[in-house]
């Protein structure tokens, strides 16, 4: 349903900070998690983006944490405790797990990334994973493909 529903919010919407701002609102809100929201990459690095919850660091270096790690790997990494993921950067001392799902251009490489943490231990299974990367496939045909 919510795969759905994003579709229709951000048809034909072209501006980034608008459509991502939303995506992570609709995510946010529909599935209550602890923080939901973007990193783009910039100049190098990942930058803060659109985001749902507490403040959160501002930049994360390639290859570092879970979303740095997912940039350098070019693939979705669902952390069941991040206290068990080595080099995880923790934002917030309450959040237990993670998925980071990466944004493509249409070349296929990683612009950005979508970062989600939850205050429960394992909280992404296989079926989330499945639908984020639906979503982040359909933000990242509209946003990124050229
Ligand atoms: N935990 C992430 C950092 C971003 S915050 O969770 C919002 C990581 O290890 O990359």
């Amino acid at each position: 349903m919510l795969v759905s529903q994003i579709s229709s919010l951000i048809a034909g919407e072209s501006e980034s900070v608008s459509v991502l701002a939303n995506v992570a609102a609709a995510i946010h809100q529909t599935m209550n998690f602890w923080w939901t929201g973007f990193y783009l990459v910039s100049n190098g690095k990942l930058l803060l983006a659109p985001f749902q919850g507490p403040v959160a660091c501002m930049h994360i270096g390639y290859g570092r944490g879970v979303c740095g790690t997912s940039w350098k790997e070019n693939r979705t990494i669902v952390v069941e405790d991040v206290e068990a993921f080595p080099g995880h950067i923790a934002c917030s001392s309450l959040s237990r797990s993670e998925i980071v799902v990466p944004l493509r251009n249409g070349c296929g490489e990683v612009v950005g990334v979508l970062d989600i943490d939850s205050r429960e231990l394992v909280a992404f299974d296989a079926t989330d994973q499945h639908y984020l990367e639906e979503i982040c496939k359909i933000v990242s045909r509209q946003l990124f493909a050229q």
